[in-house]
């Protein structure tokens, strides 16, 4: 099990933000955050144990069974599991509740075991409940639970909160925006999944190039490597090794069909380091050469990446880097003669009628954070009343739309453009089953962007000279 990685000389970073987070709750308001629970894989083995993120956010803290309580007077209440040496003799070492309060700046800190008799004296006399709605299964019931002890003290005039509120509708607008602490780990999570990649590109070649068979596993393994050989906790997502027509499957995972000389593989996996996720994406020739058709799709992903690129910028909107893809990517299939002209009209055609939909399904980029699709409204909530009607040329269904985002400096997008060509009539043949993508992850500036996963090349001929070293 990955170790404690709570930031010590950080705590302050932790308590700014449950202050901030405090300042929010409204008067007489309390929060309840509690981290992530066990889970149980089969017999008498556990889920490698993974934090929940708004907990984790708020306290640089990673073990299991622990809850925050925060109220809107900015105090901050842990429970945790207690010291217990001879259960850390076989589990590891635990903070428990003393070192908590100094080490994780708590105003108190008390056993999780006494959870449920301490918990409802902490929302007497409170208005507001705040926890989170979506995350944790079953905490709406252990609130309901909580309250009902309050209720039942109300004969001694103790009063109960009466509003509830999602906690992550707050949490979520404070992790849209990394500050410095944060953007830093994500730079040197991205390094390192970048090293990952270039060394999963040099193994691909290396073996074909000594004559040995490759498996998909044997490119995952570098992968794995790379990412524990520095102090990577995990993998941010299931990483997707595929080699040949299974890149065309968006979420496929790493297997163990053949890599062969000629095809092309899809890599996409990112480590996730001190609880931040990195999400790369790179395509290459198993063999170190690209074909002719291989080249021409990548290079007119490659262009709509960079299409996006320029658009990724404070001031644009989320939605900007996705359309100015869409624009290349029409235009391109078009000239490629992946859309025939006679049938699809011209590159506006093709975006109206959403035609580029049978080669680029998914959408261009997403939050990253903590989680790999992270937290966040991707519509602008100052302009939440302005609504317009589309019709959607595909499923005809009538879709609201809002205006996306506004991309603010500390925003943390991914760029992912892809094209996959699964044979069908009329595609030429020359493209069927090549399923290219190429992702980055960008932090927002106020002029553009900063690309923090380029530690890993994507023009064509510097990964083909990455692959002959
Ligand atoms: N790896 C997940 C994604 O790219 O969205
Ligand atoms: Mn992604
Ligand atoms: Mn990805």
């Amino acid at each position: 099990m990955p170790g404690q990685h709570y930031d010590m000389p950080m705590t302050s970073v932790y308590a700014q933000r449950r202050a901030r987070l405090a300042a929010q709750l409204g008067d007489g308001g309390v929060a309840i955050i509690p981290t992530a629970p066990e889970l149980h894989r089969n017999r008498d083995t556990e889920y490698l144990y993974r934090h929940d993120s708004y907990f984790y956010y708020l306290t640089g803290f990673s073990e299991p069974n622990a809850c925050l309580v925060l109220t809107s007077d900015g105090k901050s209440v842990l429970f945790c599991q207690p010291k217990d040496l001879e259960r850390e003799v076989w589990t590891g070492y635990r903070l428990g509740p003393e070192a908590a309060k100094t080490k994780l700046g708590m105003a108190q800190a008390f056993s999780s075991d006494e959870i449920n008799s301490r918990l409802p004296r902490l929302l007497e006399n409170r208005e507001r409940v705040w926890f989170p709605f979506a995350t944790h299964k079953g905490l709406a019931e252990q609130v309901e639970g909580w309250l009902g002890q309050v209720r039942a003290r109300s004969r001694f005039g103790v009063l109960c909160p009466t509003q509830q509120g999602d906690a992550c509708a707050l949490l979520d607008e404070m992790r849209l925006l990394k500050d410095e602490h944060e953007q830093d780990i994500m730079r040197r999570a991205a390094q390192i999944s970048a090293q990952a990649h270039v060394r999963a590109m040099q193994r691909s070649a290396r073996m074909i190039r000594n004559g040995e068979e490759v498996r998909e596993y044997h490119l995952d393994a570098e992968l794995l490597h790379e990412f524990r050989q520095h102090g990577s906790q995990y993998v941010a997502y299931g990483s997707i090794v595929a080699a040949g027509a299974n890149a065309c499957v968006l979420h496929y995972q790493a297997d163990k069909a053949p890599v062969r000389a000629g095809e092309l593989v899809l890599i996409d996996a990112g480590c996730e380091l001190d609880g931040y996720a990195s999400d790369i994406t790179r395509t290459f020739p198993a063999d170190g050469k690209f074909s002719g058709a291989q080249r021409a799709l990548y290079e007119l992903v490659l262009a709509s990446q960079e299409a996006a690129i320029a658009v990724t910028r404070a001031g644009k909107r989320f939605n900007d880097p996705h359309e100015a893809t869409v624009a290349v990517l029409a235009q391109g299939m078009l000239d490629l003669g992946l859309l025939e002209r006679t049938k699809y009209g011209t590159a506006e055609d093709v975006i109206e009628s959403r035609a580029y939909f049978q080669f680029y399904m998914h959408r261009t980029g997403h939050w990253l954070g903590m989680d790999v699709h992270d937290c966040g409204s991707y519509v602008e909530p100052s302009e939440l009343g302005v609504v317009s009607e589309r019709k959607d040329p595909i499923s005809g269904e009538t879709i609201a739309n809002r205006p996306s985002r506004i991309l603010r400096p500390g925003m943390v997008t991914t760029i992912e453009p892809g094209i996959y060509v699964r044979p069908a009539p009329g595609v030429p043949e020359q493209f069927h089953n090549i399923g290219i993508r190429i992702e980055d992850d960008a932090i927002v500036t106020e002029t553009g962007c900063e690309l923090i996963t380029r530690g890993v090349p994507v023009k064509p001929d510097e990964i083909e000279a990455l692959m002959r070293d």
